[in-house]
């Protein structure tokens, strides 16, 4: 049985990632900003699984109450085993490309805000030598695109960070895991049309669990996304500038 804390728990990926921890007679703390739509994921998934969930309010951009947010969580479930951050957002990104205030707040959501989190859980992690941590970044963080920059951009410094916290903590028995998720069928993507390798969110949620309970270090999800950046990223940029993607 393990105690996890999964962040933008009323996202249908992270909603789906509670049921398949729940399934397994693990112990959760579902948190974000809508405190009456968590209390409704939370009854859920203890009907379905008999699981106990607790809820609480968190926002990303608040970070000057992360550190006493995180220690009510672990004194709700008694000890902390796995963090999953799933909070993320796309809004205002029109805006973002040409406003600084409106990009500072893209890159707090998806960027400083999971990062502070995500330090003080190394924190609690590292004293105790066991662990794990995943963070939802996106493809998107793996190439500068004309269309969504700011958003990727925040994702893909996300992902570095991960990557460093992995590298760091994989001396003291904590495991990270960053999962790269392709285009999901959420409000994120709704009305746009004809997106490639489009994936249902329970999918990507029960491939997301399995690759961290796994301790996999990376993981495209669906996995065909591996290839597809691997292509992106080597398309010269002197021809990326030109195509319209
Ligand atoms: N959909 C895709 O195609 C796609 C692709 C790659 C990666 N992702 C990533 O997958 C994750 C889940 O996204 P989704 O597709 O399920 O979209 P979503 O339904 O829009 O979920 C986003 C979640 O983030 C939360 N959130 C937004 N701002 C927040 C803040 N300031 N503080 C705390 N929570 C906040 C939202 O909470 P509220 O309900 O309070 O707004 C919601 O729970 C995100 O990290 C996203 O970037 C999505």
């Amino acid at each position: 049985m393990r105690r996890v804390l999964i962040v933008g728990a009323t996202s249908p990926l992270a909603r789906y990632m509670a049921h398949e921890f729940a399934q397994q007679g693990d112990t959760l703390f579902l948190a974000g900003r809508d405190v009456e739509e968590l209390e409704r994921v939370a009854s859920d998934v203890r009907i379905r699984f008999g699981a106990p969930v607790y809820t609480g309010r968190f926002d990303a951009l608040a970070i000057e109450e992360h550190e006493a947010f995180l220690q009510g969580v672990v004194q709700a479930m008694g000890g902390l085993d796995g963090v999953v951050w799933v909070a993320g957002t796309m809004d205002g990104l029109e805006e973002a490309l040409h406003h600084p205030l409106a990009l500072k707040r893209l890159i707090d959501v998806n960027f400083t805000g999971a990062a502070s989190l995500l330090t003080l859980a190394a924190r609690v992690m590292e004293e105790q030598g066991r662990g794990f941590i995943a963070g939802v970044s996106s493809v998107a963080g793996d190439r500068g695109r004309a269309q969504n920059y700011p958003y990727g951009s925040a994702k893909g410094g996300f992902s570095l960070f991960l990557q460093g916290l992995r590298n760091r903590l994989s001396k003291k028995g904590v495991q990270v895991t960053t999962i790269k998720p392709g285009f999901v069928d959420t409000r994120m993507t709704w009305g746009r049309d004809k997106l490639p390798f489009l994936a249902s969110p329970q999918r990507v949620a029960r491939e997301s669990v399995q690759a961290i309970l796994r301790g996999k270090d990376v993981a495209y999800v669906p996995a065909v996304w591996w290839l597809v950046m691997l292509i992106i990223r080597a398309i010269p940029e002197r021809v990326f500038k030109k195509m319209n993607i």
